[in-house]
């Protein structure tokens, strides 16, 4: 909501939709955020990331709505808890990593410029106490584990970084497109509602998170950090950067395992396979 506010109120001449799978909650968000920002041009639609019809349903909507031509998605929501999709995949992983995946080719098709940003986070390079991390193949987190939700968290944060390095590469392969993809860094933001800690080292964690957080200059707020990704999605500074990670307003270096470009085709592949995308929806050729 907090970047959707300053996209809206810095850039008033664009449309804004926000996309969440609760539409009474975002159709009371696209109220609060019309009157706060005088901005009529904010719409809400119903898109569920832990299904992947749904985000087939939600860009045919899109598409036959008459908006004009898409500029930008914020690939930004996660969702923790047990159970699965509805494709039964692994919820950490299924939402914010393959719906995002699913969710990007299909808009693809609808844009000639524009950025799009996956928002990732630290975790993505875990310190080892709180989850090892090792990428042999997708498929070992896909499906509903009883691995920590720490160490899936860790995973889908990472899948967002080869995500948007993988993208980059295609599409600065098609020069007819000027779209930049990045992966964000929000920092620490004790604000939201960010998965419930599932184990006691989680809690002792919770707790001291914002204190360790401010010692590591890494604390932010919803607030801060929506303002921040908004000057990504719209400032003319970021104009043309493509295929790298922000930390908040820097750009940054990414885990080293984040640029093992082997692992990052082999994520893609496997995203093509679980999410059964057709070569009539994308606009990449290796997609048949
Ligand atoms: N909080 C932090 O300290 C922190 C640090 C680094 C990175 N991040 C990243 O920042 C992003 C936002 O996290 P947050 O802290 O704001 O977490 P959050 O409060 O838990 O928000 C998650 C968002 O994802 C949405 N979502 C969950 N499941 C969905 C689904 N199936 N379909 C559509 N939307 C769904 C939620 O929608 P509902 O409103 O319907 O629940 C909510 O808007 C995430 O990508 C996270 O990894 C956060």
């Amino acid at each position: 909501m907090e970047c959707a506010r300053n996209i809206s109120i810095q850039s008033a001449d664009n449309s804004v939709i926000i996309a969440s799978r609760n539409i009474e909650k975002s159709v009371a968000v696209v109220k609060k955020l019309r009157f706060e920002t005088q901005n009529a041009d904010i719409h809400a639609f119903i898109l569920n990331l832990a299904s992947l019809q749904s985000v087939r349903d939600f860009v045919e909507e899109f598409c036959k709505r008459d908006f004009p031509p898409l500029y930008g998605i914020v690939c930004n929501a996660i969702s923790g808890g047990g159970e699965a999709t509805a494709d039964g995949f692994d919820m950490t992983f299924g939402t914010g990593h393959l719906g995002h995946f699913l969710l990007v080719n299909l808009l693809l098709k609808q844009m000639r410029e524009g950025r799009i940003m996956f928002v990732s986070s630290d975790q993505h390079d875990p310190p080892p106490f709180i989850a090892r991390l090792h990428y042999v193949d997708a498929l070992d987190f896909a499906y509903p584990s009883k691995r920590n939700h720490s160490t899936k968290y860790s995973f889908t944060k990472l899948c967002n970084i080869y995500t948007a390095y993988q993208f980059a590469e295609r599409l600065r392969a098609m020069p007819e497109r000027k779209i930049s993809v990045n992966a964000f860094n929000p920092g620490f933001m004790a604000d939201t509602g960010l998965a419930k800690p599932q184990n006691a080292t989680e809690r002792l964690l919770q707790r001291i998170a914002p204190l360790l957080a401010s010692m590591m200059s890494v604390r932010s707020s919803a607030a801060m950090s929506g303002r921040l990704l908004a000057n990504h999605m719209i400032n003319p500074e970021y104009e043309g950067i493509t295929g790298k990670y922000f930390d908040r307003t820097h750009e940054s270096k990414s885990s080293k395992l984040s640029y093992n470009r082997e692992n990052a085709i082999n994520l893609w592949n496997r995203s093509i396979e679980l999410t059964k995308i057709q070569a009539y929806e994308s606009i990449f050729q290796d997609i048949t």
